[in-house]
């Protein structure tokens, strides 16, 4: 078996080939993120046309590495949800022109399944049952995944996503984007104590939800005060700087694995996957493999290169494949969280 997984969900284009065992015989990605590092996120727009130009050289590349023609694929897989509709869109049409052009089935993939399914590419152990735990730019979400076909989703995020918080807190003290990285490289030298940020929704032990933006409104306020000055006119010291990212960091990093601890006590289960650009985070791989030690629970974070996107973790189209879910060729993309179980 031989599949070709497409993601252009966001700001990665990438594509890459696995056989039946997980085996990645090919991947190759094209980065946006020097292209959207001027506005601060990514631009809708500019992320869809980027993916125009990528789509095919990067399909070609991995099938080049994979030493694999299209008539020899099984079958062809692509991210339709969630996303950026018009990044989607992309991916969604090259697959379905080859599928038609060399006669093969389409596969769906749901892009935070797929972040999860890192943890099975990567570490090669049966993870399920298990808590999926999905951190990054655009969601925030908790997964009761009982089987590699059954998600159920629990919670997301009732406002910004995690990684989002990162990248407009980053803007705020004058870091670079991606955020995430620059405030975690700020805080190597900050005090984690310094500012007692809030962490919204932590104690509400009925809900398995986040809430990022009051936080990012409280590093705000420590920057400007309550007024109407900008946090453009902050003149804050290396110091505070570095003592804001780590306080700030530490309060969301609290939030994702206190809301995953409790996620795994609801479900009743043992064993907690992480994937998603924030789980790059080197306080949150510390953080949430001290709650595993503590509340003896089975941990498995992606590896960095798996944590962000990819196409490799698309790899969760095997099991569909297996299964004979195939797609019809008018699938649709679904920017939101459609379905909540499949
Ligand atoms: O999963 P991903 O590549 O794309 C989305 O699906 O959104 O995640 C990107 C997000 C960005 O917001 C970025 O700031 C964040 O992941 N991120 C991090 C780290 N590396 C990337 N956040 C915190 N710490 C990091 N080391
Ligand atoms: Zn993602």
């Amino acid at each position: 078996m031989k599949i070709l997984t497409i993601e252009s969900s966001c700001d990665e284009t990438a594509a890459a080939v696995v056989d039946g065992e997980r085996n990645v015989l090919g991947a190759a990605l094209a980065s946006q993120i020097k292209v959207h590092q001027r506005y601060g996120g990514v631009v809708p727009e500019i992320a869809s046309r980027a993916h125009m130009e990528a789509i095919l050289p990067v399909i070609a590349d991995a099938l080049r590495q994979a030493d694999a023609t299209l008539e020899e694929l099984s079958a062809i897989a692509v991210v339709n949800e969630p996303g950026l509709a018009g990044s989607l869109l992309v991916g969604l049409a090259a697959a379905k022109a080859l599928c038609v052009a060399a006669n093969k089935p389409l596969i769906a993939i749901n892009h935070l399944q797929a972040h999860v399914y890192a943890c099975r590419v990567a570490y090669d152990d049966d993870i399920f049952p298990c808590v999926g735990l999905i951190a990054s730019g655009g969601h925030s979400s908790l997964y009761r995944c009982s089987g590699p076909l059954d998600f159920e989703l629990l919670g997301s995020t009732i406002d910004d996503a995690a990684g989002e918080a990162f990248d407009k807190v980053a803007a705020m003290l004058g870091l670079p984007y991606p955020g995430g990285p620059s405030i975690q490289r700020a805080a190597e030298n900050g005090d984690p104590k310094a500012y007692a940020f809030p962490r919204p929704l932590l104690n509400d032990k009925d809900r398995l939800q986040f809430s990022f933006s009051g936080l990012k409104t409280a590093a705000r306020y420590k920057l400007v005060g309550t007024g109407k000055k900008d946090f453009h006119e902050a003149e804050i010291s290396e110091r505070e700087r570095a003592d804001i990212a780590a306080s700030f960091q530490e309060a969301v990093v609290d939030c994702l694995v206190g809301k995953a601890v409790q996620a795994l006590k609801t479900c009743g289960m043992k064993t907690l996957c992480v994937g998603g650009g924030v789980a790059a985070n080197a306080r949150f791989r510390e953080k949430a493999l001290e709650a595993a030690t503590k509340r003896r629970f089975r941990l498995y974070i992606a590896p960095p290169a798996l944590c962000t996107d990819n196409a490799v973790m698309g790899a969760i189209a095997i099991e569909r494949y297996k299964a004979g879910l195939f797609a019809d060729l008018d699938l649709d993309v679904a920017a939101g969280l459609q379905r909540d179980k499949q």
